[in-house]
């Protein structure tokens, strides 16, 4: 194995166009965080970086959404997961942004030595366009149906019922999500990477000198390039975005996908003025942490773009996890299915560790996960609680109850002894193993092996029994399980930050180093230790309760959603009602409003007069075929002029989930002016 310098950790810029879920945590930021804490921890030169991702077409589109300005979206956003991931702990060594002066330099400096190499192809091709928006349509601007799994609300560049990765043009009955038509083909030019050209090159990168990387990391590099890669379009039609520098490109931005991981190289320029090391010295380690629907840009793409620049070094390893699955369903911030991790820390104080630890015990690393609240509180109540606090909280109580807290000196040690304490460095060689290999749930049951076997050594030496009969035994008992105590300080610092912090403060003792785990004499006799408290508390079924039923209301907001029915409106008085005029009129003359989509003009007969009403009800009913018609009218809105036409009251429509309408009109023919209530 190649032995490196530095390790340069990078983490997935999630995007700033919604807070961070348990989705996120469990792919990315936890275990690379598990993985930094324990580099530093081995006193290793670590820089983790993280960020935002500011650009593309959902934030644009949720700007849109909102009445905002994107840049308004990915302040609020960026905000409040940076805040986010500091309460929680993850220890980013810079967490920035890719709206940034810096970043927009260093992407425009990079596409510009690129293109300045020769290294692009510049393409004129046919791309959707919106007329009615006077705009090309990138990615998510176009819907329609997914060609390979029928899914009908397919984007343009992915489809998130089965993942493919789509091209707009592949979709079948593509809709424009502007104006909701059918877009047309006009022709626009953009500046491709030639993936194709460095197929041999990734062939040999990866699948012959990166045979360890993790099998469904591996698995899909090698069917993308056995697919055969395409040359792949760098640039947008877009307003909100890095400018492309280059002459012929006005209105034109940088790729998203192309900028973002660049992210990763000017938020290190943006941490520190020495960045070219960790940036261009072989001897940086760097390594990927990323959610596996980016395998392809950051196993693919990035290299590409990196190699074809040619001062960069290449990822060492990308361990990619699965997803991580909520209650069963997939996780999705539009369908807000999701646990919001600013939520968690709102709901769930002081209990940050509780969260990294089962979604670490849970991680998806070969395969999708599924987490659930019983889950969460048995792993805190059976695990936590039951295994390590209990031990912790036994070794500390009754040190403070038999020598008021001082550490007893211990006699001879039995086999049994001897045992249980080198059991610790076995165990830290298979915790470090594990970590080594990105193995994090396997790492974290190690250690949690250490906290077993305390407990265990507790159980059955049984001290508070042993004290009535051989209180000098007791003090080897209890040294011993002291010293477990303090290896577990250590072992759990990666996974459990502030756990390992609260249990040093208990201990009276400084952090140490990852070389010392495994020492027997960590803790010296006569040492005081402070009054114990919990290590962890109880979660009561109530907190769990109240958790699930969050998500039950979101179902069911989601699945009214889906039927299109809106929930009932808040009850009213019926004086309120009553004040609502409507009767029974005839429509006796009906023409199209011109220059107008969906507007007739209706004249009908009220029974009290003959009047007229602007109705949008023109793409569901010819004028001719409607004359005759019974309606239901409310007569006494107060009238309102309607493309230069004053519209005198308002004809009743019910209107079906797909939009379609229905004249809301008696069974029987009945009286024009004939009041309803
Ligand atoms: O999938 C995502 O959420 C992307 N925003 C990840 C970008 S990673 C990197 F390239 F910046
Ligand atoms: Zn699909």
């Amino acid at each position: 194995m190649k032995n490196f310098k530095r390790t340069l950790i990078t983490s997935a810029l999630p995007y700033a166009n919604g807070p961070v879920h348990i989705g996120h945590l469990a792919g990315v930021y936890v275990p690379a965080d598990i993985y930094a804490r324990y580099l530093r921890l081995k006193g290793e030169e670590v820089a983790f970086i993280g960020g935002s991702d500011e650009h593309g077409v959902p934030i644009t589109l949720k700007a849109k959404k909102e009445g905002i300005t994107p840049q308004d979206v990915v302040d609020k956003y960026h905000g409040m997961i940076k805040a986010s991931f500091e309460k929680f702990g993850i220890s980013f060594d810079i967490y920035s942004r890719t709206s940034s002066k810096i970043h927009h330099e260093t992407a425009s400096e990079i596409f510009k030595t690129l293109y300045d190499k020769g290294a692009f192809i510049e393409q004129t091709s046919d791309q959707f366009f919106d007329q009615e928006a006077n705009q090309f349509l990138a990615d998510r601007y176009i819907t329609g149906t997914c060609p390979r799994c029928n899914f009908e609300k397919a984007y343009g560049d992915q489809c998130e019922s089965c993942g493919s990765t789509l091209n707009a043009t592949d979709l079948i009955d593509p809709k424009s999500v502007l104006s909701g038509n059918k877009p047309v083909m006009k022709e626009t030019k953009h500046w491709f990477l030639p993936l194709d050209q460095y197929e041999p090159w990734l062939r040999e990168w990866i699948l012959e000198c990166h045979k360890e990387w993790k099998p469904n990391v591996y698995g899909q590099c090698k069917s993308w390039i056995d697919g055969g890669l395409n040359p792949r379009a760098v640039t947008r039609d877009l307003d909100w975005g890095i400018p492309v520098p280059v002459p012929g490109s006005e209105g034109k931005v940088l790729y998203v996908w192309f900028d973002a991981p660049i992210g990763y190289i000017s938020a290190t320029k943006e941490w520190s003025s020495g960045w070219e090391k960790w940036w261009k010295d072989p001897e940086t380690k760097m390594v990927h942490f990323i959610g596996k629907d980016n395998i392809v840009f950051h196993c693919i793409i990035f290299p590409v773009v990196l190699k074809a620049e040619g001062s960069f070094i290449l990822p060492e390893n990308v361990p990619a996890n699965e997803f991580l699955n909520l209650e069963g369903d997939k996780i999705s911030t539009s369908r807000n299915w999701a646990v919001w991790l600013h939520e968690y820390l709102e709901d769930f104080p002081g209990k940050e560790d509780v969260l990294k630890y089962t979604l670490t015990a849970n991680a998806p690393e070969t395969k999708d996960n599924d987490f659930t609240w019983k889950d969460f509180q048995t792993r805190n109540n059976s695990e936590l609680v039951a295994i390590f606090g209990n031990f912790v909280n036994r070794a500390l109580v009754l040190t403070d109850k038999y020598y008021n807290g001082e550490v007893p000196t211990p006699g001879e040690l039995t086999e049994y002894d001897k045992n249980t304490l080198s059991e610790i460095a076995t165990l830290k060689t298979l915790v470090e193993k594990s970590i080594e290999t990105y193995h994090f749930r396997e790492a974290l049951k190690n250690a949690m092996d250490m906290a077993r076997l305390g407990n265990k050594y507790l159980a059955d030496m049984e001290p508070w029994k042993v004290v009535k009969t051989d209180p000098e035994r007791v003090k080897t008992i209890m040294n011993t399980a002291l010293q477990i105590t303090a290896n577990l300080t250590i072992v759990f610092e990666p996974f459990l930050p502030f756990t390992t912090e609260k249990l040093r403060g208990f201990m009276n003792l400084d952090k140490f180093g990852w070389q010392e785990l495994g020492r027997t004499d960590l803790v010296t006799a006569g040492h005081k230790i402070n009054t114990p408290e919990l290590l962890f508390e109880k979660i009561e079924d109530e907190a769990i309760q109240a958790q699930v039923d969050k998500l039950l209301a979101t179902k069911k907001t989601n699945e009214l959603e889906q039927a299109k029915v809106n929930p009932a409106k808040n009850n009213i008085e019926y004086e309120d009602f009553a004040k609502l005029d409507i009767r029974i009129g005839t429509i006796i003359a009906a023409e199209k409003v011109s220059k107008t989509r969906k507007l007739l003009k209706l004249t009908i007969d009220t029974g009290i007069d003959k009047r007229t009403v602007v109705s949008g009800i023109a793409e569901y009913f010819e004028p001719d075929k409607i004359i005759g018609q019974q309606v239901s009218i409310l007569i006494n809105l107060a009238p309102k002029i309607l493309k230069g036409i004053e519209s005198q009251g308002m004809i009743l429509m019910a209107e079906n989930p797909d939009g379609s309408l229905v004249f809301v009109t008696p069974p029987l023919k009945t009286k024009e002016g004939s009041e309803v209530r």
